[in-house]
């Protein structure tokens, strides 16, 4: 009796395992179709992508829905607004339907009408106060004027944004609307969104992500932290704490002030490397940005070293060593890699204005603290001279305390 409950609890285990894998073996390829969903809980708007091969071209398979108390819900390709190709939806005020625009933005221009785009709205409803479309795009994955849409990457950026909840009935592509209440991104697995049936849209399920990705809200604080501490430290206190060395002499300022600001340098270098991690396009840390970032704030701890190291031996020798000429070209090319990098984290931003106001930025900073080192040192060496005569004693220290 035992031994009988036993076996068969063994053999329902057994039989379980290889209805399974049955299955799976037999499984039409069509029922192996899959998604990728991206829900945002708080604003409620969902979309479920996926993507069928076309003759010539890649269809693209979506559902959109959105709260109709939003007045508009709105995905779009790629990181931002600008030259994304976006879908919004609103009601139409005809049959319980939905409106969809297809759209593109200027910058953070209102988004526009496209005609750019062959697409077909396959059905719509309002439910249960949720706007529901379902969408096939016949060349969608053609869009190439911005961010494009790649069924191939596995990290494909979107954009998403939810109306600031005006009425809004309209059967109107581009009927006008105000900025949104709440926007953001996500990033999907778009290898893991095919389907087999070209004009079916996918559903959306549930309220859970799937292949999808939602971009940390960390992240965009992060940057703004990590651009503050590094391009601060970079274009402000290093310069400062050069000055305070050639034109007002103070080694004690110098050393204080350059530790200071490399401590500052190695939290902004965890933010920076925090903020790479959250964002797919980033967590390969591949940019050139990333890599040279990393260089220049790995150099500051030997150039601390080689600081420390000339000042000893300059005490015991009282002339500059090999360290001192280290200290002296590592110093000076880790400011201006930290400058360039700055101007580059622009551009890997996406922000020409920022890259070229950094970048204007940094020639006049290098060329004042030039100015500084070449005058203070002339300033020093005249007051050497003149002092000389009247006391070597005070000519030493001065002297001393700008070099080290
Ligand atoms: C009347 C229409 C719109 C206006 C006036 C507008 C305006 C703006 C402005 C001023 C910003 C920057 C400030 C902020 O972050 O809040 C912004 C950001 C953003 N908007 Fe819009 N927007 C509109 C429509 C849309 C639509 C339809 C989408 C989604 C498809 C969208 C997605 C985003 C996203 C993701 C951001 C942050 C990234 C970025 O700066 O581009 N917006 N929008
Ligand atoms: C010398 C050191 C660095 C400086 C001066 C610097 C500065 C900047 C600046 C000014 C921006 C533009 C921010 C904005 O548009 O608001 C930026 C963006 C960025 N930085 Fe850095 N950064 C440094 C190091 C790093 C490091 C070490 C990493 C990662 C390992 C990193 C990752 C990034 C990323 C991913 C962005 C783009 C963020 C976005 O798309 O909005 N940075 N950086
Ligand atoms: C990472 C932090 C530091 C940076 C970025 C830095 C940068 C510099 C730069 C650029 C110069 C040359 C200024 C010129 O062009 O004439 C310099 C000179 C000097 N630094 Fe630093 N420094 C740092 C830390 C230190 C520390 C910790 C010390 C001492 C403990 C130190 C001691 C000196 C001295 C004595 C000189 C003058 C050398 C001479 O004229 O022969 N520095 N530093
Ligand atoms: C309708 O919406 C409410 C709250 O928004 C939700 O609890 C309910 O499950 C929804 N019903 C259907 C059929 O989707
Ligand atoms: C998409 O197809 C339409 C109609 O055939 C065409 O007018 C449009 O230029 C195409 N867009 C892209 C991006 O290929
Ligand atoms: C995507 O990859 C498949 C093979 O995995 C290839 O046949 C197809 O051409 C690719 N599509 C694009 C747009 O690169
Ligand atoms: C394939 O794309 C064309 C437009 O390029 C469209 O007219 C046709 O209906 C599509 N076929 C399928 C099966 O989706
Ligand atoms: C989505 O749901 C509808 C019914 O609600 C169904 O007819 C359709 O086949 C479903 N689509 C997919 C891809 O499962």
């Amino acid at each position: 009796m035992h031994h009988d409950l036993q076996s068969s609890a063994c053999s329902r285990v057994f039989s379980y395992i290889a209805l399974t894998l049955l299955r799976f073996l037999t499984l039409p390829p069509s029922a192996l179709a899959s998604d990728a969903q991206f829900y945002d809980s708080s604003s409620k708007i969902g979309f479920a992508v996926s993507s069928a091969p076309n003759s010539s071209s890649t269809n693209l398979l979506f559902q959109l829905s959105a709260p109709q108390a939003a007045g508009w819900g709105a995905v779009g390709s790629g990181t931002r607004m600008d030259e994304s190709l976006m879908f919004v939806i609103y009601a139409s005020g005809k049959d319980n339907g939905v409106t969809v625009s297809v759209r593109t933005a200027h910058g953070h221009d209102t988004p526009e009408a496209t005609n750019d785009i062959d697409l077909v709205v396959l059905s719509t409803t309002i439910q249960n106060s949720t706007m529901t479309a379902n969408v096939v795009c016949y060349n969608c994955t053609k869009w190439s004027s911005g961010s494009s849409i790649d069924v191939n990457s596995t990290k494909q950026p979107w954009i998403w944004a939810v109306g600031p909840g005006d009425s809004l009935v309209s059967a109107s592509q581009s009927a006008n609307f105000n900025q949104h209440a709440s926007n953001g991104n996500f990033f999907a697995d778009m290898t893991a969104a095919r389907s087999d049936s070209p004009t079916t849209a996918p559903n959306i399920s549930g309220t859970s992500n799937v292949n999808t990705k939602p971009l940390s809200s960390a992240f965009s604080a992060l940057v703004v932290i990590h651009a503050i501490g590094l391009a601060g430290s970079f274009f402000l206190l290093f310069p400062l704490g050069v000055i305070l060395l050639r034109w007002f002499g103070s080694f004690k300022f110098h050393w204080m002030l350059q530790v200071a600001a490399s401590t500052i340098c190695l939290v902004g270098l965890i933010c920076a490397i925090s903020l790479s991690v959250l964002d797919p396009e980033y967590a390969s840390f591949n940019q050139t940005h990333q890599i040279l970032g990393i260089i220049a704030v790995a150099v500051l701890l030997p150039q601390i070293y080689f600081g420390y190291s000339h000042h000893r031996n300059y005490k015991k020798l009282g002339q500059r060593t090999t360290v001192s000429h280290l200290h002296l070209w590592s110093g000076r090319s880790v400011v201006l890699l930290g400058m360039v990098n700055a101007v580059l984290g622009f551009v890997l931003a996406d922000s020409n204005t920022g890259a070229v106001v950094v970048a204007v930025l940094a020639v006049t900073i290098l060329v004042i603290t030039a100015l500084v080192v070449f005058f203070g040192a002339k300033k020093r060496r005249s007051a050497l001279t003149a002092n000389s005569s009247h006391s070597s004693d005070i000519a030493l220290n001065r002297y001393e305390s700008f070099r080290g």
